[in-house]
């Protein structure tokens, strides 16, 4: 049962498809005050479990914490983080009572989840112009199955997203590409994707070529594709200004740019240096940016992903000057009157700076909209505009699309990654509560920069951070300018990642056919085990294993120097190794707490009784994998493969039940 109420003068996000009557009265569950803005409140049971907000810092369990939905630009994010890049307003309470509520708001909005008070959940934001969706089910998973309905079928990538990527912002030439693409193949590591970061582009400007680098780009696309390898290039939100560069000449002729208060357009800082914003709130500012991206697509390019589109901010002239101005005085005052403090704040309050938000506005059904009032919805809505764009192109051809900003219902049209995490053991714990949120929350093709983005990574991280990336639909590693280079033969022993890549591929049948599952069937991907194990009080309490599918149970290894981890298996399980010799043991294990060697350079995971897992046979790349020559995993007798053409949109699926011969 879901019920829907509005309040005020709700903005129209499209985060909800599926046509609810609107109900009258009192919400269940919750009370609902109206007389300061918004608060919506519930007296939490001392059990009680609240899941769910997608993209967010802590625990799977969410409470005892404040998170505030505010799409942010943090790659420092830690646990005190209360904003991340995306912003999904979907929770899930699970105790005493079960039911869940979707908060359609796209502007800041804080969930107070006992943090305040132990016992209090409480959704707060000052202007009550939303949507309040409350939905009961008898179960959190039936909970979230139904959110997922309302929403809208998940994105699709092309099969060959499923292959591994390697990214790195830094490669500049032709030459930069071609040594990622050997190293891979004289390292024998498969590969499908290598992106490219900012530096493709002429000084920056979205959709140009670096016109010394990428001299016959179309040419260069072929070469790689003759490798098998697909360029995948990044698309920010920020166009530069500059006279003569056609998108921007474009832009300002047709008053395609967000606008400040007096209509002029918007001046933000980003990399290309002074910028304004497409203003893709915009219908027809949308279709025109989603435009721009054909000039890329008719070079030959099949994906993008889709990055600044917070948006993040670096400076605008105005901040610029007032801290200018502040650094002047503070230089020639002899007073004392302004302390260095205060001038470090002006300087580093200029990046992302809040007040930015209030500084600009959007064009919806011609009336002016300032950006903070929907602030969540800028990099949903600019990948809606490729998305869009790539269904005029051709409605039945599937594209690689995932960004770095989201909002529920962008997950029609695209995945995302986690944003910018660093090379730390405590991110490699965060992917592990985030995945399931964020499939919760409609995103499947997700996963995050393998390895870690910002600072030096270690070797052993990786190899940590590939141990759960083999499972990602998203496997991408990626590493910032300026940091150590984490490309597998960077590091001695490159045959243990080629050992951890090489599994991912041999996995593609069963990985794509369970992301096949979620997407028809509104399941997770990946979920807590307190979803599978409603009785079991211990399954509860476990924030660092995941079930996958149907099927396996996944216990990565999260910290620095371990040989292995304690398991907890809430029912017998047989124990999958993939040893570094290409051997693979089973070992049935009773129910119950296990210590369990996990290795760096070998593949450990468990299978559900009565389950059985598809196996392919090794591949270099996705297209040369052999969906029909599958050897079995775990001691069940049958599995249900759902499959497609894995390029058209059309109903492609076969859903075939295998039945495992002895
Ligand atoms: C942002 C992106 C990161 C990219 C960098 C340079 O930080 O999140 O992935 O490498 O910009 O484009």
């Amino acid at each position: 049962m879901i019920w829907k109420y509005k309040y005020g003068h709700p903005f129209e996000t499209e985060a909800v498809i599926e046509n609810i009557k609107e109900s009258e009265g009192i919400p269940p569950f919750v009370t609902v005050d109206l007389q300061q803005g918004f608060r919506c409140r519930y007296k939490l049971s001392k059990d009680d479990i609240v899941y769910g907000l997608g993209e967010a810092a802590r625990g799977i369990n969410k409470r005892g914490h404040c998170y505030i939905s505010n799409a942010s630009d943090d790659p420092d994010h830690m646990e005190s983080t209360k904003s991340m890049y995306g912003a999904h307003n979907f929770i899930v309470v699970a105790g005493a009572k079960n039911f869940g509520l979707f908060v359609d708001y796209p502007a800041k909005l804080t969930f107070d989840i006992g943090y305040t008070f132990t016992d209090i959940l409480e959704i707060i934001c000052p202007e009550a112009d939303l949507y309040l969706y409350v939905i009961e089910g008898e179960t959190p998973y039936e909970i979230v199955k139904q959110f997922r309905k309302i929403i809208g079928r998940s994105y699709i990538p092309p099969k060959f997203a499923f292959g591994f990527g390697q990214s790195r912002w830094g490669y500049k030439t032709k030459e930069d590409f071609r040594r990622a693409a050997d190293g891979y193949r004289e390292n024998h590591i498969p590969i499908d994707m290598i992106y490219m970061d900012i530096d493709y582009m002429q000084d920056f400007k979205d959709f140009t070529l670096n016109e010394e680098h990428f001299k016959d780009f179309p040419e260069f696309v072929k070469e790689m594709k003759t490798r098998n390898i697909r360029l995948i290039p990044i698309i920010d939100a920020g166009v530069k200004i500059e006279e003569g560069y056609r998108v921007y000449e474009e832009g300002v002729r047709n008053g395609y740019f967000c606008k400040r208060a007096d209509g002029s357009n918007f001046v933000a800082a980003v990399w290309p240096g002074y910028t304004h914003f497409p203003d893709v709130l915009n219908p027809e500012a949308r279709r025109w940016f989603g435009g721009c991206y054909r000039a890329l697509i008719n070079q030959g390019i099949e994906g993008f992903w889709n990055d600044m589109n917070e948006p993040a901010i670096f400076y605008t002239p105005e901040g610029l000057e007032a801290a200018s101005e502040l650094m002047r005085d503070y230089i020639e005052d002899e007073t004392g009157r302004i302390s260095i403090f205060q001038v470090r704040e002006a300087l580093t309050g200029l990046q992302n700076n809040p007040n930015y938000y209030e500084d600009f506005y959007h064009q919806v059904d011609g009336r002016m909209v300032r950006h903070d009032k929907v602030h969540n919805l800028f990099g949903y809505n600019m990948t809606k505009a490729a998305g869009e764009e790539f269904e005029r192109i051709d409605p039945d051809r599937r594209f690689l699309l995932f960004s770095r900003s989201s909002y529920i219902g962008m997950h029609r049209y695209g995945g995302i990654w986690t944003g910018d995490n660093k090379s730390w053991w405590s991110h490699l714990g965060l992917i592990v509560h985030q995945l399931p949120a964020i499939n919760m929350a409609g995103f499947l093709y997700t996963g995050p920069d393998l390895g870690g983005f910002g600072a030096d990574t270690t070797r052993d991280l990786v190899l940590r951070f590939l141990q759960i990336g083999v499972f990602t639909p998203l496997m991408r590693n990626h590493s910032a300018l300026g940091t150590r280079e984490q490309e597998p033969y960077q590091f001695e022993r490159p045959e243990d990642f080629r050992h951890l890549i090489g599994l991912r591929y041999r996995l593609v049948p069963y990985l794509y056919s369970e992301y096949l599952k979620a997407i028809e069937n509104d399941t997770l991907m990946f979920k807590a085990l307190a979803f599978e194990y409603k009785d079991d009080p211990i399954a509860s309490q476990i924030e660092d294993q995941l079930l996958l599918g149907d099927e396996i149970m996944l216990a990565p290894v999260l910290t620095q120097n371990a040989t292995g981890r304690a398991v907890y298996l809430p029912q017998a399980m047989t124990k999958v190794v993939f040893h570094a010799d290409e051997t693979i043991e089973q070992i049935p294990m009773d129910a119950g707490w296990h210590f369990v060697d996990y290795p760096l350079n070998e593949l450990v995971f468990f299978i559900r009784p009565g389950k059985a897992v598809p196996l392919a046979k090794a591949a270099r790349r996705v297209t040369d994998i052999d969906w029909n020559a599958l050897e079995w995993l775990g001691d069940g007798r049958e599995y249900t493969l759902y499959d497609d053409d894995g390029t058209t949109k059309e109903d492609t699926l076969i859903i075939k039940n295998l039945e495992r011969q002895k």
